[in-house]
């Protein structure tokens, strides 16, 4: 089987350089199940606690074959578009092909995967803008170490820039809910109650564990909620509890 047409210094093709930074926190369930749903592969690396988690949680998704496609489905700001860098991160080494797809408009998409076939066969795609291009098609039927990322593709209908033919894995991250025709999509909630003040501690030096525990209730547990409050919060000098008392009173005013 052919190779990719890498420089040979580097293992990786990819138009990524952005890793996760150290701060991302938890989410250990969800990397075992897309590393077990995408790959096949055990679990095992998961505490007795969290086993009881992915069970409950994904059971139900996980079965013993190995599927190529995945969308990682939840709110704005839960964190999809954070677990699959982290997902990049920790398996990289899976790969010969990563490459990032950013998708909140087609013609991201378009230029995204224009950019691939230029990097890949050093050629403009014959039929780019309305599917995916013939070429790379062609290039990645032939092999299976490759991944790519659709982030934000919140339209059913823009599957149509899927490769026809997966050998390798795509990932999807989506707010889109009802992705009946698709099949494989992993739900992602909010973090826990445990993570959550983590989050927060890395940024607020707060000792009161409860203070912590009511500031990222009120914000569902959605770490874009709780960083922007953490961001207004530092911006303005207040401490969590004027941040609270302030939220209480309903005198926030987000504009400042
Ligand atoms: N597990 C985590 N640990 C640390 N930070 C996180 C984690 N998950 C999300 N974040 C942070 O929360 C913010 C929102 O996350 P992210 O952009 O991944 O959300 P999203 O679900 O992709 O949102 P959208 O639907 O808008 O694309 C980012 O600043 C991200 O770094
Ligand atoms: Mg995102």
């Amino acid at each position: 089987m052919a190779k990719f047409d890498y420089p040979s210094e580097h293992s990786l093709v990819s138009n990524i350089d952005f890793l996760s930074p150290d701060l991302f926190i938890g989410r250990e369930v969800e990397l075992s199940v897309l590393k077990q749903v995408l790959h096949g592969k055990k679990a095992d690396l998961l505490s007795d606690d969290e086993k009881a988690i992915f069970n409950e949680k994904y059971g139900g998704i996980v079965q013993s074959v190995a599927h190529s496609k995945w969308v990682i489905q939840g709110d704005k700001g839960i964190g999809k578009s954070a677990l699959a860098i982290e997902y990049i991160t920790k398996f990289r080494e899976e790969y010969d092909l990563i490459w990032w797809i950013p998708c909140s408009i087609e013609g991201s998409i378009v230029e995204g995967l224009r950019q691939l076939c230029q990097r890949l066969t050093e050629k403009e795609p014959e039929n780019s803008g309305d599917s995916f291009p013939r070429e790379l098609n062609t290039y990645l039927s032939e092999q299976n170490r490759w991944l790519l990322i659709y982030d934000g593709l919140n339209d059913q209908k823009l599957t149509k820039y899927l490769p026809s033919e997966i050998n390798g894995h795509c990932l999807l991250t989506s707010t889109f809910f009802e992705w009946t025709d698709f099949g494989n999509v992993m739900p992602l909630s909010s973090i826990s109650e445990k993570h959550a003040a983590e989050l927060v501690r890395n940024f607020i030096k707060e000792e009161d564990s409860d203070l912590v525990n009511r500031f990222t209730k009120l914000l569902n547990r959605n770490p874009l909620g709780i960083r922007q409050a953490i961001d207004y919060t530092l911006l303005n000098e207040y401490k969590l509890k004027d941040y609270l008392e302030s939220q209480i009173k309903g005198n926030i005013d987000y504009s400042l």
